[in-house]
C-alpha cells in the first residue's frame, strides 16, 4: 500500500483523461499497468564515451524490479558529458554546466508525465550530483544507482588509470617517455566501460550517494561490467517501490547529518574536491543549509584512511573487493565519526545497513586502514581562506605531502596560456601559476585543469610548483593544487589583481591562502580592477554565465530576481 499521494492518478484517472491514457496505451500499457505507480527509470545514458554507454541496459534491470514491486516503469534519459573526452578544451566548459542540464531535464519529464517517483542511473562526473539534485528539488521517492567503475588498465607491472594518460602526455613533453609509450599507455588505460577507475569525481560522488543513504549499500563500487551491477539495478527498482509504500522521500533522508556523514566519507577517502561543489549544490536544492566551513570543520577531525589514487595506491574496483563503500563506514561508525542515526532508502538507518551488510572476510588493510591508524591525520581535502581567497578555496592535501609553499605568482588569463607556458619551459621550481578567468561565471562553467596540473606533474614539477585557480580539478589531479578561489576573477575576487612576481602563500596546516602584499595595495588594485569582456553572449553558456552563484555556494544556477 503507497504511502504518498500518486501526482499520476490525477493525470491519468477519470473520464476526462482519457487522451492522456490514450498515450499510455499506444505504449503498451494496460488497465492494470494504468492503475500501477507510474516509476520512471532516469538513465543518463550516452554512445560518447566509455561512462554511461550501458545505462540502458541497466534501466531494464531496474523495470524489472519496479514491476516486482508493483509499478509500472518506462526509461527517460538525460544527457551525460564525458569529462575526459572535454579536458583541456572549449568542451570542458560544459561539464558543469551540464549538471544543472541534467537536474532540469529531470524535472521538466518527471513533471511534465507526473511521474510518482523514479531511479536515476549515472556515470560520469556529473551525472550522479545532477540526478541527487533533482531527487532533493522534486522530493518524490527516489533511488540513486550507479552504472560503475571501470576496470584499471595494466602496462607491465604498473596498473593504469585515465590520470596515467594525462599524465604520460606531460611526461612526454618533458622528452621522459617515447612516443612509442604513450601510445602503449593510451591504448591500455581505460580497458573496459564504466567511470574512470580510480577514486575521481564519478567514484567520489557514486560513494557519497551511498553515504548520503540515497543509494543501496555497497552499489558504489562494483565494476560497471560486473554481474552484481544487474542485481543492484534489479534491487534498486524493489528498493524505489518499498520507499514509496513506506512514504520516504529525499529530503527525509537528505538532513543535514546525511550531509555530515558524506563528508565525512568524503574526507576519510580523499575524494575528489569537485564533490564540495556537489554537495553545496544537492544542500541546496534538499533546503539544507550547508557551508566551507561545515567541510572545513569535519576534514579536521577525520582522517584520511583509504588508499585510493590519485592520493594513493589503489582503485574502487579493489576497494570493492575489500568490502567497498560500506568498509569505510563501517570504520568511521565504529569510531563515533559518522551518524548511525540517519535514515536511508532502505528504510533502515546507517548503522542499521552496516549491521546487515556481508563483508567479505579478506585482508583489507591495505587499501583501507583504521581510523586509529590513518594515512594521515586529518581529512583529504581542506578549506583554504585569506586575502586571495576571502569566500575560501579548496586543496586535495591528500594528494600532495607539501602543507606549506609561497612562491612567486605566474598569473595567466586562461587555462590555455597557463598549458602554453608551462610547454615552452617557462614555469620554474617555486613559481605559484594562478590561472584565472576560469570560475563559474568566467569561465564560464569552471572547467578542470586536469591537463595544466597533469602537464605540471609530468614535468617533475609537482613539488616545486602550486597552482592557484578559480577553476576546477579534475579527482584524478595530484599535486599543490588549490582551486574554487572564490570570489573569482570575473566578478572582481583579488585573483584578479594578482601581478607576476607577487608572493602567495599557501598554509594548510593553518588553512590560509594570501597574496603577501599590503592591504592597501590590494585595495588599490582591486579600485582599478576592470572586468574583461565576456567569453560568451549566446546560447547556453552565456545563459548559464548570467544565472551562475559563487563556487563557495556550489555554483548553482539560480533565478534572477
Ligand atoms: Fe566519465 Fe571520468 S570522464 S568518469
Amino acid at each position: 500500500m503507497v504511502k504518498i499521494k500518486l501526482q499520476s492518478k490525477d493525470r491519468y484517472e477519470g473520464l476526462l483523461n482519457a487522451p492522456h491514457r490514450a498515450f499510455l496505451r499506444s505504449i503498451g500499457f494496460s488497465d492494470d499497468d494504468i492503475g500501477k505507480p507510474l516509476v520512471a527509470v532516469v538513465a543518463a545514458w550516452s554512445e560518447a564515451g566509455p561512462c554511461n554507454i550501458h545505462t540502458l541496459q541497466l534501466a531494464t534491470h531496474v523495470k524489472e524490479g519496479v514491476r516486482r514491486g508493483g509499478g509500472s516503469p518506462l526509461t527517460v534519459p538525460t544527457i551525460v558529458v564525458n569529462d575526459n573526452i572535454g579536458m583541456g578544451t572549449e568542451g570542458m566548459r560544459y561539464s558543469l554546466v551540464s549538471r544543472e542540464v541534467i537536474a532540469d531535464t529531470i524535472e521538466a519529464q518527471i513533471n511534465a508525465h507526473a511521474f510518482d517517483g523514479f531511479v536515476g542511473i549515472g556515470g560520469c562526473d556529473k551525472t550522479t550530483p545532477g540526478i541527487l539534485m533533482a531527487m532533493a528539488r522534486l522530493n518524490i521517492p527516489a533511488v540513486y544507482l550507479y552504472g560503475g567503475t571501470a576496470e584499471p588498465g595494466f602496462y607491465g607491472n604498473l596498473k593504469l588509470t585515465i590520470e596515467d594518460v594525462h599524465e604520460a602526455v606531460g611526461a612526454y613533453l618533458a622528452g621522459k617517455i617515447t612516443e612509442d609509450e604513450l601510445y602503449e599507455i593510451e591504448k591500455r588505460a581505460h580497458p573496459t566501460y564504466g567511470t574512470c577507475a580510480g577514486m575521481f569525481t564519478a567514484n567520489t560522488m557514486a560513494a557519497i550517494a551511498e553515504a548520503l543513504g540515497m543509494a543501496l549499500p555497497g552499489s558504489a563500487s562494483p565494476p560497471a561490467t560486473s554481474a552484481r551491477r544487474v542485481m543492484y539495478a534489479v534491487e534498486s527498482g524493489v528498493a524505489l517501490m518499498n520507499v514509496m509504500e513506506l512514504g520516504i522521500k529525499p529530503r527525509d533522508v537528505m538532513t543535514y547529518e546525511a550531509f555530515e556523514n558524506a563528508i565525512t566519507v568524503l574526507m576519510a577517502m580523499g575524494g575528489s574536491t569537485n564533490a564540495i561543489l556537489h554537495l553545496l549544490a544537492i544542500a541546496y536544492e534538499a533546503g539544507v543549509k550547508l557551508t566551507l566551513d561545515d567541510f572545513d570543520r569535519i576534514s579536521r577531525r577525520v582522517p584520511y584512511i583509504a588508499s585510493l589514487r590519485p592520493g594513493g595506491d589503489y582503485v574502487m574496483a579493489d576497494l570493492d573487493a575489500v568490502g567497498g563503500v560500506p568498509l569505510v563506514m563501517l570504520k568511521l561508525l565504529k569510531a563515533g565519526l559518522l551518524n548511525g542515526k540517519a535514515l536511508t532508502i532502505t528504510g533502515k538507518t546507517v548503522e542499521e545497513n552496516l549491521r546487515d551488510y556481508r563483508f567479505p572476510n579478506v585482508k583489507h588493510e591495505h587499501i583501507v586502514r583504521d581510523v586509529s591508524t590513518p594515512i594521515k591525520p586529518w581529512g583529504g581535502i581542506r578549506i583554504l581562506k585569506g586575502s586571495l581567497a576571502p569566500e575560501g578555496a579548496v586543496i586535495k592535501v591528500a594528494a600532495t605531502d607539501i602543507m606549506r609553499f609561497e612562491g612567486r605568482a605566474r598569473p595567466f588569463n586562461s587555462e590555455e596560456d597557463a598549458f602554453q607556458a608551462i610547454r615552452r619551459g617557462e614555469i620554474r621550481p617555486g613559481d605559484v601559476v594562478v590561472i584565472r578567468y576560469e570560475g563559474p561565471k568566467g569561465g564560464p562553467g569552471m572547467p578542470e585543469m586536469l591537463r595544466v596540473t597533469a602537464a605540471i606533474v609530468g614535468a617533475g614539477l609537482g613539488k616545486d610548483v602550486a597552482l592557484v585557480t578559480d577553476g576546477r580539478f579534475s579527482g584524478a589531479t595530484r599535486g599543490l593544487m588549490v582551486g574554487h578561489v572564490a570570489p573569482e576573477a570575473a566578478v572582481g575576487g583579488p585573483i584578479a589583481i594578482v601581478e607576476d612576481g607577487d608572493r602567495i602563500l599557501i598554509d594548510v596546516e593553518n588553512g590560509r591562502l594570501e597574496l603577501l602584499l599590503p592591504e592597501e595595495e590590494i585595495r588599490r588594485r582591486l579600485k582599478n580592477w576592470q572586468p574583461l569582456p565576456p567569453r560568451y553572449t549566446r546560447g547556453l553558456l552565456a545563459k548559464y554565465a548570467s544565472l551562475v552563484s559563487s563556487a563557495s555556494m556550489g555554483a548553482v544556477t539560480l533565478p534572477r530576481q
